[in-house]
């Protein structure tokens, strides 16, 4: 018997519950989950998985697997695998504040890397096996082909990839998800590598499903629950600032280089500023845009509405809860204006190069000379990961990074002598905003990019601080190309974890 969403027989006869799909998972595997910034992921398997390996613990027997997914995933993932100490290790991006802390504690080995390598590093066999697969579909047709999700990820990698393959169908997810998806089967590794035929955001180079060897499904579950996406704040004075020196850098930007009304494609990071910047984007005079981008959030789908973008391209959604209800309700109106890729081809530096993407990300801090943490609070407590933000920075045409001037209610200055962590080098950090200002780094040497950077982007009350620091690192440092005192360059963070504030 078929089901309305399983329309091919042997798949349909593979139907069973998620205990006994969970119980197909070993202790040891190296699981390929689907899911991607809180969509797509699988909702019932691993929810029975924790369960299972919950009462292996309190039978006394050890049981962790090794999970590999997309970016971060949702609450029923990361939430219950790490709460049952489930994951012994972890790739490649993570939200999650239970598995964050469990990282942060040392006990769960997280591995962080930028997201256009995963899918070409396990397919290099650099990450090791891949046994089983459980990845989240819309659909299956009648020629056993995959309707995939709201999100694509690395799904085509795991299911090329895994040993075995556990499916789930989620109802839930609009049927008007199919035709959205670009799927793209030409990567090879070199020396066979070619170029990808992709030259404008918009262009389909692929297949709307996923292929499957129906003889790797061992199950296939069946699911009707939403994404669980984090809602957006409503932005505060300093996002509504930060998004306006941003339009104002763009227009004039614009006008300097001679852009198109259409701008270049977006790109636009996680978080409630650049979600804001998008909001932005509404009032402009710029029109018919495009986003070449990782996710589509809430103001690209208002973009959409407002005829302000014409379209984008992303691996995933990543919608607030009322959005995703909207989205599914009216699907079918976004349907010729939205693709899902691969993310080895969403993010892929090659065409974000050829593009010339606006990317535009959120940072942690950023120091005098531009380089830019976007990962670890001081130096070693991991926030979230680099995500994409490394694919889209070094490559675009401008690299842009966000962040207010302050954290933590003012203790924390953005602006620090020296970075705790690089994710960014100032090569890739091309802008700096703040509520405060915007510093366009573009052809400036080390010592101009500090002036730039604290006149424009420090907060008032460590801007004082900052130039004294500067004044000082001219006199005594070892060089004068990027003038830096070594012993006291870490200082303002060893500041904040002995007093609680960095400043004196
Ligand atoms: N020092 C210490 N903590 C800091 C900090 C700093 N300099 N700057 C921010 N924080 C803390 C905030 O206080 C907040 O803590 P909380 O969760 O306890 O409230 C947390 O970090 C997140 O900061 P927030 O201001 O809410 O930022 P955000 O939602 O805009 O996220 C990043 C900022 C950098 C964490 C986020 O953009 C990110 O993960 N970036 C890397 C991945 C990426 O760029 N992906 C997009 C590619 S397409």
């Amino acid at each position: 018997m078929t089901s309305e969403r399983i329309r091919h027989a042997g798949l349909a006869a593979k139907v069973t519950d998620a205990a006994t799909a969970a119980a197909l998972i070993r202790p040891g595997d190296t699981v390929g989950m689907s899911g991607f910034t809180g969509s797509g992921y699988p909702k019932a398997v691993p929810v029975a998985l924790a369960d299972r390996i919950e009462a292996e613990h309190a039978a006394g027997h050890p049981f962790r697997v090794k999970v590999w997914t997309g970016a971060s995933t949702g609450p029923e993932l990361d939430g219950a695998m790490a709460k049952a100490d489930g994951i012994e290790f972890r790739l490649p991006y993570n939200s999650d504040p239970i598995a964050r802390e469990k990282i942060n504690a040392g006990e769960m080995e997280y591995f962080d890397l930028h997201l256009s390598q995963v899918a070409p590093m396990a397919w290099e066999g650099f990450l090791g096996h891949m046994d089983v697969a459980v990845v989240e579909v819309s659909g299956i047709t009648p020629d056993g082909d995959l309707i995939p999700s709201s999100s694509v990820g690395n799904n085509k990698t795991w299911l090329d990839l895994a040993d075995k393959v556990i499916l789930e169908v989620n109802r839930w997810q609009s049927p008007a998800l199919d035709g959205m998806h670009d799927i793209y089967y030409g990567t090879a590794l070199p020396p066979n590598r070619v170029p990808i035929p992709l030259v404008k955001s918009d262009d389909r180079i692929g297949q709307p499903h996923f292929r499957i060897d129906p003889g790797k499904v061992v199950a296939v579950v069946e699911t009707d629950a939403p994404d669980r996406n984090a809602p957006f704040s409503p932005p505060d004075e300093a996002a509504l600032a930060i998004a306006s020196n941003i339009l104002d850098f763009l227009t004039w930007e614009a006008k300097r280089a001679g852009l198109p009304p259409s701008l270049l494609p977006l790109q636009s990071g996680v978080g409630n500023v650049p979600n804001a910047v998008m909001a932005g984007l509404i009032e402009t005079p710029f029109e018919g845009m495009t986003a070449f981008t990782e996710v589509i959030q809430d103001g690209m789908l208002d973009m959409i509405e407002a005829g302000t973008l014409r379209m984008a391209s992303a691996t995933a959604f990543s919608l607030s809860p009322e959005k995703a209800l909207y989205f599914n309700d009216n699907a079918d109106r976004f349907r010729e204006r939205l693709l899902l890729r691969p993310q080895e081809i969403s993010n892929n530096p090659e065409l974000v190069r050829r593009l010339g993407c606006i990317a535009m990300n959120g940072l942690i801090e950023a120091d005098i000379y531009g380089n830019v943490n976007s990962t670890h609070v001081m130096g070693s407590r991991i926030q979230n990961g680099i995500g994409g933000s490394g694919d889209f920075a070094r490559n675009g045409y401008v690299s842009i990074f966000m962040t207010p001037s302050v954290a933590k209610g003012g203790a924390i200055s953005a602006i620090v002598p020296q970075v705790s962590h690089v994710d960014h080098i100032s090569q890739d950090v091309q802008v700096i905003v703040t509520e405060q200002g915007l510093a366009d780094l573009r052809g400036l040497s080390p010592k101009q990019r500090a002036r730039a950077i604290v006149e424009k982007c420090a907060h008032p009350a460590y801007r004082p601080m900052l130039e004294d620091y500067m004044a000082r690192a001219a006199k005594g440092s070892f060089g004068q190309h990027a003038p830096m005192l070594p012993s006291e360059a870490l200082s303002w963070h060893q500041r904040f974890m002995d007093t609680g504030s960095m400043r004196t």
